[in-house]
This record gives C-alpha cells, structure tokens and sequence, in this order.
C-alpha cells in the first residue's frame, strides 16, 4: 500500500466523523496513526489543539518517541527523530480557517511532513475562502515540487442525518426533516467511503496530487430522504421545506452563531437550485468498492432515530 508503513500517519481531527474512520481504517491495514484532538482520546490519541500552539510538536514528539522506542527494542540505539510524513487535514471549526491551517503545514513540513490530504468540500472550489485557499495553497507547493499532496472534496455526508443534532432531534421528537433545500437532491455520501479516499491518498506510493470530488451512488432530496426513513422506521416522517431565512433562523436558535447559519442555509439554497446534481464514479476507481447507498446507511443507524421513551 505504502513507501512509509512504519512513520505514523498525523490524522487531526482523529476523534471526528471522518478522522475517526481514517484511524480505524489505517490501524485495520497496519498502517500507524496518530489521533489528534484536544483531548488526545483514544490509544493513539494525541493532544493537538489549533487554538494554542504549544500542542502542535505533540505529534511529531509522539512519533519521535515511538520511532526511538522501536529502535530501542530493535538494536538498542536511542536516538529518535520525527516519523510524520503523511498529515490528514481537518479544519478548525472558524469560518476563515485557512491562514492558520497554512501556518501549520509549513509548521509540519519544517519537521519533515512531506504529504497533505485536505479534507474540503464538493462546494469549495480551490482558490475560495476557507478550504479554497488552503487547496490553492497545497497545489502551488506541490506545482513547486515542494508537497505531494491530495485535496477531498466530498458532497454531504449520510451521517448528518444521524449524528447532527438538529436532525437527529426533530426526527426523534417530531418525526420531521428539516432544509431549505427544495427538491433539490444530493448525492449523500458515506463517511466510510470518504475515510477510504483519504487512506489511498495518504498511504498510496504514488503521490496523488489532485482533487478528489468524493460522491455517493445516488442522487436523493429531503422529501427522499423521508421516504426512506418512512419505511425504515413505521411511522411518518415529513421534509419541512423552509425558506432560506427561515433556515437561518432555526440555526440560530439551535445555537448556531449568527454568520454560520447564514453560510450553511445558502449551501441549502445552492442544492436547491442544483449545485450537488451530479453523481461519479471516484469513490469505486480509488478504493475499488462501490459507495454505500444512504438506505444502508440508513438502516444501520436506524435506532438513534426512535424517539425517547419517557
Ligand atoms: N458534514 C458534511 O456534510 C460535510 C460535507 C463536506 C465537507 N465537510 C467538511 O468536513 C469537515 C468536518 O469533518 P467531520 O464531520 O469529520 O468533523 P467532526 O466530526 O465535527 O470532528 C471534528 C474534529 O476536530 C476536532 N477538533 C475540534 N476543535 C478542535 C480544535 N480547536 N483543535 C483541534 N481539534 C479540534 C474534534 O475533536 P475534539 O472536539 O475532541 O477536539 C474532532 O476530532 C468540515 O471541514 C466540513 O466543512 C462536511
């Protein structure tokens, strides 16, 4: 699979959706990885927080001490040096995420990080705000020879449905999906299948250097979505088709801050007029599997939709 089986691969966001599955996925190929999030949960977790910078050389010091430590056991040298080649990009949960996220990959390059796999967006072109400009970033230096790098852009993830709050709750309680979507549809897309993009591209000899528009295998609306879940949980569940603003609003009274409700009800309203109307054939071609359609998803989670029993 990999030039580089023995250097951990730097996963931030380790303890997310999809950070969590690249972690499970790696350690399933025997494949090291380290975890990064601010509590360093989990046995290859590590403490890493964007917002205070004293914990960025964790993972290059975890490296260090298990590359030295192999030695050890190995020949009895001690001296350790960091391992971290490959880094797993997840961005810090601010809407101008990229100034700090390239102040990382230079900080990780200077400690011998050679590739990056960002994990952006289908509705982020490379040069846009946020993501976009780190994209644009990573291209440049690998253009310059300098980064061998891979930019995932997925479409919506399935698991919203079952692990967003605002959705998991409304099902549970009022049997209700809220969007301002229309009948827009999505080509929803497992969280699996994005972490398996992300493992070839991190481990893969060759190095990628492109975009990956990662999409699942059909295309479906909210209204679909609730005839799915219809059927799966024997009782009516309604798609509520709000106005944008009206969208915003709910946002906001779930406690989304007031700018991010604004930039996620006009994604709702981008699907509406069908910016996400397309499906492809990337996921089967990169990892060989075919992408898991959102009913089998579906089913597999379908008890966190049951409403609490009082
Ligand atoms: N959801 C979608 O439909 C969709 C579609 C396309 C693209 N995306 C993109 O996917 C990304 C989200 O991925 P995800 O769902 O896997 O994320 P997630 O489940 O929300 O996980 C976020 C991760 O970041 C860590 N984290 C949070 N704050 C941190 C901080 N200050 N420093 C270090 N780590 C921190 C969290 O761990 P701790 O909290 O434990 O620190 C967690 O591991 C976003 O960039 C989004 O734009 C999402």
């Amino acid at each position: 699979m990999t030039t580089s089986q023995t250097n951990p691969v730097l996963v931030l966001g380790g303890t997310g959706t999809v950070g969590s599955r690249i972690a499970k996925q790696l350690s399933a190929a025997s494949v090291p990885a380290l975890a990064a999030s601010r509590n360093g949960t989990g046995a290859d977790g590590v403490v890493f927080d964007w917002e205070d910078r004293k914990t960025w050389e964790n993972p290059f010091k975890a490296a260090a001490k298990a590359s030295s430590k192999g030695r050890d056991e190995a020949t009895g040298n001690t001296s350790g040096s960091s391992r971290i080649k490959s880094v797993f990009l997840l961005a810090p949960p601010v809407l101008d995420s990229a100034p700090i996220m390239m102040e990382f990959v230079d900080f990780a390059r200077q400690r011998g990080a050679r590739r990056f796999v960002l994990l952006s967006a289908s509705a982020i072109e490379a040069g846009e705000p946020a993501m976009g400009k780190v994209h644009a970033y990573l291209r440049e230096l690998g253009c310059r020879g300098e980064v061998d790098w891979a930019v995932l852009r997925p479409t919506w993830f399935q698991q919203n449905v079952a692990e967003q709050e605002g959705h998991v709750r409304s099902l549970r309680e009022e049997s209700k999906l809220y969007s301002a979507t229309g009948e827009g549809k999505i080509p929803w897309v497992s969280a699996d299948d994005i972490a398996a993009v992300a493992v070839q591209a991190l481990t893969r000899k060759d190095p990628p250097n492109t975009e990956f528009v990662i999409l699942g295998p059909q295309l479906l609306s909210y209204d679909d979505l609730a005839e799915i879940l219809t059927e799966l949980l024997g009782r009516k569940i309604v798609h509520v088709d709000l106005s944008t603003r009206d969208l915003e609003e709910r946002h906001q009274s779930l406690g989304m801050p007031e700018n991010y409700a604004r930039m996620m009800s006009s994604l709702d309203n981008a699907i509406k007029v069908g910016s996400e109307n397309r499906v492809n054939d990337v996921v089967l071609s990169v990892t060989g599997r075919a992408p898991k359609p959102f009913r089998e998803f579906a089913e597999s989670v379908k008890s966190v939709w049951e409403p609490a029993v009082a």
